[in-house]
Protein backbone atom coordinates (compact mmCIF):
# COMPACT_ATOMS: atom_id res chain seq x y z
CA UNK A 1 0.00 0.00 0.00
CA UNK A 2 1.20 3.70 -0.86
CA UNK A 3 0.95 5.48 2.16
CA UNK A 4 0.43 9.61 1.97
CA UNK A 5 2.22 11.26 4.11
CA UNK A 6 1.38 15.23 4.68
CA UNK A 7 4.16 17.69 5.65
CA UNK A 8 3.62 21.32 5.67
CA UNK A 9 3.24 21.53 1.57
CA UNK A 10 4.15 18.41 -0.03
CA UNK A 11 2.69 14.86 -0.05
CA UNK A 12 5.02 12.35 0.41
CA UNK A 13 4.29 8.62 -0.62
CA UNK A 14 6.24 5.92 1.21
CA UNK A 15 6.02 2.58 0.22
CA UNK A 16 6.60 -0.52 2.61
CA UNK A 17 7.91 -3.85 1.00
CA UNK A 18 9.39 -7.12 2.79
CA UNK A 19 10.72 -10.28 2.35
CA UNK A 20 10.76 -13.05 4.77
CA UNK A 21 13.91 -15.09 5.92
CA UNK A 22 14.63 -18.73 5.58
CA UNK A 23 15.77 -21.83 7.13
CA UNK A 24 17.65 -24.87 5.42
CA UNK A 25 15.72 -27.99 6.18
CA UNK A 26 18.77 -29.93 4.02
CA UNK A 27 20.92 -29.48 1.20
CA UNK A 28 22.90 -26.28 1.93
CA UNK A 29 25.95 -26.32 0.54
CA UNK A 30 25.98 -29.39 -1.94
CA UNK A 31 23.76 -27.07 -3.71
CA UNK A 32 26.50 -24.90 -4.53
CA UNK A 33 27.49 -27.60 -6.72
CA UNK A 34 24.72 -28.57 -8.17
CA UNK A 35 22.82 -30.38 -5.76
CA UNK A 36 19.24 -30.31 -4.48
CA UNK A 37 17.83 -28.20 -1.37
CA UNK A 38 15.14 -27.88 0.51
CA UNK A 39 14.42 -24.21 1.73
CA UNK A 40 12.04 -22.98 3.83
CA UNK A 41 10.14 -18.86 4.37
CA UNK A 42 10.55 -18.46 8.38
CA UNK A 43 8.07 -16.05 10.17
CA UNK A 44 10.72 -13.49 10.55
CA UNK A 45 10.85 -10.33 8.09
CA UNK A 46 13.23 -7.46 6.66
CA UNK A 47 11.06 -4.08 6.21
CA UNK A 48 12.09 -1.77 3.75
CA UNK A 49 10.47 2.05 3.97
CA UNK A 50 11.09 3.89 0.49
CA UNK A 51 10.38 7.67 -0.58
CA UNK A 52 11.74 9.71 -2.97
CA UNK A 53 14.32 11.98 -2.51
CA UNK A 54 17.72 13.86 -2.91
CA UNK A 55 20.79 11.96 -2.76
CA UNK A 56 20.35 8.24 -2.23
CA UNK A 57 20.00 8.15 2.15
CA UNK A 58 19.78 5.34 4.03
CA UNK A 59 19.15 4.07 7.57
CA UNK A 60 19.08 0.69 8.94
CA UNK A 61 17.70 1.06 12.36
CA UNK A 62 18.16 -2.23 13.57
CA UNK A 63 21.97 -1.57 13.12
CA UNK A 64 21.83 1.64 13.92
CA UNK A 65 23.69 3.22 11.52
CA UNK A 66 22.89 5.59 8.46
CA UNK A 67 24.71 6.70 5.17
CA UNK A 68 24.27 9.25 2.53
CA UNK A 69 25.42 8.75 -0.90
CA UNK A 70 25.59 10.56 -4.16
CA UNK A 71 23.88 8.83 -7.66
CA UNK A 72 27.37 9.12 -9.22
CA UNK A 73 29.10 7.39 -6.63
CA UNK A 74 26.64 4.52 -6.24
CA UNK A 75 27.24 4.31 -9.82
CA UNK A 76 30.92 3.94 -9.06
CA UNK A 77 30.40 1.75 -6.48
CA UNK A 78 28.86 -0.88 -8.77
CA UNK A 79 31.37 -0.57 -11.65
CA UNK A 80 34.34 -1.06 -8.62
CA UNK A 81 32.61 -4.04 -7.72
CA UNK A 82 31.60 -5.91 -10.93
CA UNK A 83 35.84 -5.41 -11.51
CA UNK A 84 36.51 -6.91 -8.72
CA UNK A 85 34.12 -9.39 -8.45
CA UNK A 86 35.30 -10.41 -12.47
CA UNK A 87 38.96 -10.35 -10.73
CA UNK A 88 38.03 -12.79 -7.60
CA UNK A 89 36.08 -15.46 -10.04
CA UNK A 90 39.13 -15.02 -12.54
CA UNK A 91 41.43 -16.20 -9.92
CA UNK A 92 38.72 -18.10 -8.01
CA UNK A 93 39.34 -15.94 -4.56
CA UNK A 94 36.55 -13.57 -3.51
CA UNK A 95 38.31 -12.57 -0.27
CA UNK A 96 39.21 -9.41 -1.50
CA UNK A 97 35.65 -8.63 -2.31
CA UNK A 98 34.80 -9.61 0.88
CA UNK A 99 37.33 -7.53 2.72
CA UNK A 100 35.82 -4.65 0.38
CA UNK A 101 32.79 -4.40 1.82
CA UNK A 102 33.62 -5.81 5.14
CA UNK A 103 35.64 -2.28 6.03
CA UNK A 104 32.95 0.15 3.70
CA UNK A 105 30.76 1.63 5.60
CA UNK A 106 27.20 0.15 4.93
CA UNK A 107 29.25 -1.81 2.76
CA UNK A 108 26.32 -4.51 2.01
CA UNK A 109 23.43 -2.25 1.92
CA UNK A 110 25.41 -0.07 -0.41
CA UNK A 111 26.03 -2.44 -2.53
CA UNK A 112 22.50 -3.97 -2.48
CA UNK A 113 21.31 -0.33 -3.44
CA UNK A 114 24.10 0.57 -6.04
CA UNK A 115 23.63 -2.97 -8.02
CA UNK A 116 19.37 -2.50 -8.31
CA UNK A 117 19.71 1.11 -9.49
CA UNK A 118 22.32 -0.40 -12.33
CA UNK A 119 19.94 -3.00 -12.86
CA UNK A 120 16.96 -1.09 -12.82
CA UNK A 121 18.28 1.98 -14.71
CA UNK A 122 17.37 4.25 -11.56
CA UNK A 123 19.01 7.93 -12.09
CA UNK A 124 17.06 10.10 -9.11
CA UNK A 125 16.88 9.62 -5.38
CA UNK A 126 15.31 8.00 -2.45
CA UNK A 127 15.58 7.44 1.36
CA UNK A 128 15.37 4.08 2.40
CA UNK A 129 14.95 2.71 6.16
CA UNK A 130 15.62 -0.71 6.69
CA UNK A 131 14.07 -2.37 9.59
CA UNK A 132 15.01 -6.21 9.80
CA UNK A 133 13.38 -8.82 12.71
CA UNK A 134 16.01 -11.79 11.08
CA UNK A 135 19.16 -11.56 12.83
CA UNK A 136 22.18 -10.48 11.02
CA UNK A 137 25.00 -13.13 9.32
CA UNK A 138 23.12 -16.37 11.45
CA UNK A 139 22.08 -18.56 8.63
CA UNK A 140 18.53 -17.06 8.40
CA UNK A 141 18.65 -15.24 5.77
CA UNK A 142 19.06 -11.37 6.40
CA UNK A 143 21.14 -10.74 3.22
CA UNK A 144 18.84 -12.50 0.67
CA UNK A 145 15.67 -10.93 2.55
CA UNK A 146 17.13 -7.56 1.85
CA UNK A 147 18.38 -8.32 -1.66
CA UNK A 148 14.92 -9.12 -2.82
CA UNK A 149 13.13 -6.84 -0.36
CA UNK A 150 14.84 -3.61 -2.11
CA UNK A 151 14.56 -4.16 -5.55
CA UNK A 152 10.70 -4.80 -4.85
CA UNK A 153 10.77 -1.66 -3.18
CA UNK A 154 12.41 0.33 -5.64
CA UNK A 155 10.84 -1.00 -8.13
CA UNK A 156 7.14 -0.12 -6.70
CA UNK A 157 8.58 3.39 -5.86
CA UNK A 158 9.90 4.03 -9.55
CA UNK A 159 6.99 2.07 -11.12
CA UNK A 160 8.86 -0.26 -13.06
CA UNK A 161 6.61 -2.63 -12.17
CA UNK A 162 9.08 -6.18 -11.70
CA UNK A 163 7.52 -9.59 -11.85
CA UNK A 164 8.11 -11.94 -9.26
CA UNK A 165 11.16 -13.69 -11.05
CA UNK A 166 12.36 -10.20 -12.40
CA UNK A 167 13.05 -9.24 -8.60
CA UNK A 168 14.55 -12.77 -8.26
CA UNK A 169 16.90 -12.38 -11.25
CA UNK A 170 18.21 -8.99 -9.42
CA UNK A 171 18.05 -10.68 -6.24
CA UNK A 172 20.52 -13.44 -7.16
CA UNK A 173 22.77 -10.33 -9.07
CA UNK A 174 22.80 -8.66 -5.85
CA UNK A 175 23.71 -11.74 -3.47
CA UNK A 176 26.89 -12.39 -6.43
CA UNK A 177 28.20 -9.29 -5.68
CA UNK A 178 28.12 -9.81 -1.53
CA UNK A 179 28.79 -13.58 -2.03
CA UNK A 180 30.70 -14.36 -5.24
CA UNK A 181 29.14 -17.59 -6.52
CA UNK A 182 26.03 -18.32 -4.08
CA UNK A 183 23.27 -20.77 -5.34
CA UNK A 184 20.35 -18.60 -5.86
CA UNK A 185 18.35 -20.77 -2.83
CA UNK A 186 18.40 -18.29 -0.43
CA UNK A 187 16.95 -15.26 -2.42
CA UNK A 188 14.45 -17.64 -3.93
CA UNK A 189 13.06 -18.86 -0.90
CA UNK A 190 12.71 -15.11 0.47
CA UNK A 191 10.96 -13.90 -2.86
CA UNK A 192 8.97 -16.62 -3.55
CA UNK A 193 8.42 -17.87 0.35
CA UNK A 194 6.42 -20.69 1.30
CA UNK A 195 8.71 -24.13 0.76
CA UNK A 196 11.37 -24.25 -2.26
CA UNK A 197 12.98 -27.24 -4.23
CA UNK A 198 15.44 -25.39 -5.50
CA UNK A 199 18.58 -26.80 -8.28
CA UNK A 200 21.03 -24.93 -9.54
CA UNK A 201 21.14 -25.08 -13.05
CA UNK A 202 20.23 -23.59 -16.63
CA UNK A 203 18.09 -22.58 -15.80
CA UNK A 204 17.28 -23.08 -12.19
CA UNK A 205 14.87 -25.33 -10.87
CA UNK A 206 12.36 -23.97 -8.17
CA UNK A 207 9.37 -25.37 -7.56
CA UNK A 208 6.88 -24.73 -4.67
CA UNK A 209 6.60 -27.73 -1.89
CA UNK A 210 2.98 -27.63 -0.75
CA UNK A 211 3.63 -28.72 2.74
CA UNK A 212 1.69 -27.67 5.51
CA UNK A 213 3.73 -26.74 8.41
CA UNK A 214 1.30 -26.16 11.26
CA UNK A 215 1.70 -28.41 14.22
CA UNK A 216 4.63 -29.40 12.69
CA UNK A 217 7.20 -29.49 15.76
CA UNK A 218 10.37 -27.64 14.01
CA UNK A 219 12.18 -25.38 16.45
CA UNK A 220 14.92 -22.96 15.61
CA UNK A 221 17.89 -22.13 17.79
CA UNK A 222 20.53 -19.46 17.40
CA UNK A 223 24.10 -20.92 18.55
CA UNK A 224 25.55 -17.46 17.87
CA UNK A 225 26.87 -15.19 15.42
CA UNK A 226 29.60 -17.09 12.72
CA UNK A 227 33.27 -16.25 13.11
CA UNK A 228 33.18 -16.74 8.99
CA UNK A 229 30.95 -15.05 6.33
CA UNK A 230 28.33 -17.19 4.07
CA UNK A 231 31.03 -16.52 1.50
CA UNK A 232 34.19 -17.82 3.57
CA UNK A 233 32.25 -20.93 4.46
CA UNK A 234 31.75 -22.03 1.13
CA UNK A 235 35.45 -21.16 -0.07
CA UNK A 236 36.32 -23.40 2.60
CA UNK A 237 34.44 -26.35 1.37
CA UNK A 238 35.45 -24.80 -2.14
CA UNK A 239 39.01 -25.65 -0.99
CA UNK A 240 38.71 -29.27 0.45
CA UNK A 241 40.03 -31.90 -1.73
CA UNK A 242 37.75 -32.89 -3.93
CA UNK A 243 38.51 -36.45 -3.46
CA UNK A 244 36.89 -36.10 0.08
CA UNK A 245 34.19 -33.24 -0.64
CA UNK A 246 32.44 -34.60 -4.03
CA UNK A 247 31.39 -38.18 -2.19
CA UNK A 248 29.82 -36.06 0.76
CA UNK A 249 28.34 -33.52 -0.94
CA UNK A 250 26.76 -36.21 -3.24
CA UNK A 251 25.59 -38.10 -0.63
CA UNK A 252 23.74 -34.98 0.96
CA UNK A 253 22.03 -34.54 -2.46
CA UNK A 254 20.79 -38.07 -2.21
CA UNK A 255 19.70 -37.37 1.17
CA UNK A 256 17.68 -34.17 0.27
CA UNK A 257 15.91 -36.25 -3.08
CA UNK A 258 14.92 -39.04 0.05
CA UNK A 259 13.82 -35.81 2.18
CA UNK A 260 11.44 -34.93 -0.33
CA UNK A 261 9.72 -37.87 -0.43
CA UNK A 262 9.52 -38.25 3.24
CA UNK A 263 7.77 -34.94 3.33
CA UNK A 264 5.12 -35.80 1.04
CA UNK A 265 4.24 -38.85 2.86
CA UNK A 266 5.42 -37.83 5.71
CA UNK A 267 7.81 -40.15 7.44
CA UNK A 268 8.91 -38.07 10.37
CA UNK A 269 11.05 -40.74 11.39
CA UNK A 270 13.35 -40.89 8.29
CA UNK A 271 12.89 -37.02 8.58
CA UNK A 272 14.45 -36.56 11.54
CA UNK A 273 17.29 -39.19 10.42
CA UNK A 274 17.89 -37.60 7.15
CA UNK A 275 18.43 -34.18 9.47
CA UNK A 276 21.17 -35.96 10.90
CA UNK A 277 22.52 -37.28 8.78
CA UNK A 278 22.88 -34.43 6.76
CA UNK A 279 24.76 -32.56 9.82
CA UNK A 280 27.48 -35.28 10.61
CA UNK A 281 28.37 -34.56 6.71
CA UNK A 282 28.28 -30.88 6.93
CA UNK A 283 30.80 -31.60 9.84
CA UNK A 284 32.52 -33.55 7.87
CA UNK A 285 32.86 -31.01 5.40
CA UNK A 286 34.27 -28.48 7.95
CA UNK A 287 31.01 -26.40 8.79
CA UNK A 288 29.47 -26.82 12.08
CA UNK A 289 31.49 -25.99 15.81
CA UNK A 290 30.97 -27.94 19.18
CA UNK A 291 28.02 -26.00 20.62
CA UNK A 292 25.54 -27.34 16.92
CA UNK A 293 27.71 -30.90 17.60
CA UNK A 294 26.61 -30.90 21.42
CA UNK A 295 23.10 -29.73 20.20
CA UNK A 296 22.83 -32.37 17.57
CA UNK A 297 23.93 -35.06 19.75
CA UNK A 298 21.51 -34.58 22.69
CA UNK A 299 18.70 -34.01 20.29
CA UNK A 300 19.49 -37.40 18.55
CA UNK A 301 19.57 -39.23 22.14
CA UNK A 302 16.30 -38.23 22.51
CA UNK A 303 15.11 -39.73 18.77
CA UNK A 304 15.04 -36.16 17.36
CA UNK A 305 16.39 -34.39 14.25
CA UNK A 306 18.70 -31.69 14.70
CA UNK A 307 21.42 -29.67 11.87
CA UNK A 308 22.97 -26.35 11.29
CA UNK A 309 20.88 -24.30 8.94
CA UNK A 310 22.49 -22.44 6.08
CA UNK A 311 26.24 -21.95 5.94
CA UNK A 312 26.93 -22.87 9.26
CA UNK A 313 30.07 -21.81 11.74
CA UNK A 314 27.42 -20.82 14.37
CA UNK A 315 23.94 -19.49 13.48
CA UNK A 316 20.46 -20.85 13.46
CA UNK A 317 20.02 -24.79 14.00
CA UNK A 318 16.71 -26.42 12.79
CA UNK A 319 15.51 -29.16 14.99
CA UNK A 320 12.62 -31.39 15.10
CA UNK A 321 10.70 -33.88 17.33
CA UNK A 322 7.34 -35.37 18.04
CA UNK A 323 7.89 -34.50 21.90
CA UNK A 324 7.78 -30.60 21.75
CA UNK A 325 8.47 -30.09 25.39
CA UNK A 326 10.83 -32.75 25.92
CA UNK A 327 12.63 -31.00 22.67
CA UNK A 328 12.91 -27.29 24.63
CA UNK A 329 13.63 -28.96 27.71
CA UNK A 330 16.53 -30.87 26.06
CA UNK A 331 17.89 -27.58 24.32
CA UNK A 332 17.42 -25.37 27.38
CA UNK A 333 19.16 -28.09 29.51
CA UNK A 334 22.55 -26.87 27.54
CA UNK A 335 21.99 -23.28 27.92
CA UNK A 336 20.01 -22.48 24.24
CA UNK A 337 16.56 -21.38 23.55
CA UNK A 338 14.74 -23.24 21.59
CA UNK A 339 12.65 -20.58 18.94
CA UNK A 340 8.96 -21.76 17.78
CA UNK A 341 8.81 -19.82 14.43
CA UNK A 342 6.08 -19.67 12.01
CA UNK A 343 7.24 -21.72 8.21
CA UNK A 344 5.95 -21.67 4.83
CA UNK A 345 5.04 -17.69 5.12
CA UNK A 346 4.34 -15.41 2.17
CA UNK A 347 7.21 -14.23 0.15
CA UNK A 348 8.39 -10.76 -0.66
CA UNK A 349 5.25 -8.31 -0.52
CA UNK A 350 3.97 -4.77 -0.31
CA UNK A 351 2.98 -3.82 3.30
O1 LIG B 1 24.45 -18.26 4.82
P1 LIG B 1 23.09 -18.70 4.53
O2 LIG B 1 22.41 -19.27 5.65
O3 LIG B 1 22.23 -17.70 3.88
O4 LIG B 1 23.07 -19.98 3.57
C1 LIG B 1 23.98 -20.27 2.58
C2 LIG B 1 23.64 -21.57 1.95
C3 LIG B 1 24.80 -22.20 1.20
O5 LIG B 1 24.31 -23.39 0.60
C4 LIG B 1 25.93 -22.57 2.15
C5 LIG B 1 25.34 -21.27 0.13
C6 LIG B 1 24.44 -21.08 -1.08
O6 LIG B 1 24.76 -20.17 -1.87
O7 LIG B 1 23.45 -21.81 -1.28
Amino acid sequence: MIKPHISSRVVIFVITCSAPGKTHLIGEHAVVYGEPAIIISVGKRAYISAEKSENVKIYAQDINQSGEFSISELKEFTEKLQQLWDKCFETKNFSPLYSLLKNEHLGHIEAMIAKTMDELDLNSGFKLQINSDIPIGSGLGSSAALSVAVPKVLSELFKKNLTLDEINQVAYKIESLAHGTPSGGDNSICCYGGALWFKKGTPNVIEPLHLDFTKKNFVLVFTGIPKLTTGELVSNVRSLDPEYRDPRVKKIGEYTYEMRKCLVKPDFTRIKELMNLAQELLAELGVSIDVIDRIHKAVKEINGGAKLSGAGGGGYMVCYHEDLTLLDQTIRNLGYIPEHVELGVEGVRTE
